[in-house]
């Protein structure tokens, strides 16, 4: 039997849903544009993560999301006051879970793996995010992007958590449900699992992991499976 790994896990789109806030937005804008305002601010939040990276300039997760959250109200022609947006912000610290994440990281933590979260989020986000969630029984701690300050999917940041996990970057895995990320960690000598929360589509830049899996629960299989 090998050891267990160490796993670095994505934190928005893998283990909560930043799309499922568009039930929260529901409260302000018409239903009908709820959803649709939801994808907009996660889609231009990673744009401007990607922006700030090439332009070699920093601004924090939290910033990003304050910004991209008005962006996205402005382009459904929805404005809301300042106290209806710090709501919102708020909840961006209590998203909903995914339903395997609970049974799957539980699976994961009692097999051995050493598990810590990694993402773009500030250390706040990330220690509310944890606390509200009961994620920390899982996870031995997080890692944020804000202690080097340049995002996912600069190298920066998969060589960062390789030496804050004190291991080689190839004895490290990424697990995340963003294509970017899998494709990003595994150009920097990550390995990486692609957790497929969206029906098959991958990335263009890159091809999927050896290991693919739907849910946390699959991904103890695939792990068990490979310590046989
Ligand atoms: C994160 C973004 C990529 O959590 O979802 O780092």
């Amino acid at each position: 039997m090998s050891v267990p790994e160490a796993l670095a896990f994505d934190m928005y789109g893998t283990l909560v849903d930043p799309i499922r806030i568009w039930k929260q937005l529901e409260r302000y804008v018409p239903d009908e544009d709820a959803l649709r305002v939801a994808e907009v601010w996660r889609q231009k939040q990673l744009e401007l993560t990607f922006r700030l990276t090439a332009m070699e300039r920093y601004e924090d997760f939290e910033w990003i999301t304050r910004k991209t959250l008005d962006y996205a109200l402005a382009a459904a022609g929805q404005e809301l006051e300042a106290d209806q947006k710090d709501v919102l912000i708020a909840q961006y610290n209590n998203l909903e879970r995914f339903d395997d994440v609970d049974s799957g990281l539980k699976r994961l933590k009692e097999a051995g793996h050493e598990m810590v979260v990694f993402s773009n989020g500030t250390p706040a986000m990330l220690q509310a995010t944890i606390n509200q969630e009961g994620l920390h029984q899982y996870f031995q701690g997080f890692v944020s992007v804000d202690e080097v300050k340049v995002y996912k999917p600069s190298p920066k940041v998969y060589r960062h958590v390789a030496d804050r996990l004190g291991r080689p970057i190839g004895e490290v895995r990424l697990i995340s449900s963003n294509p970017f990320d899998d494709v990003g960690a595994e150009a920097a000598g990550m390995r990486a699992a692609w957790v497929d929360r969206s029906g098959g589509l991958f990335d263009p830049l890159g091809s999927p992991p050896e290991m693919v899996v739907e849910t946390l629960t699959e991904l103890a299989d695939a792990l068990e499976a490979r310590r046989r």
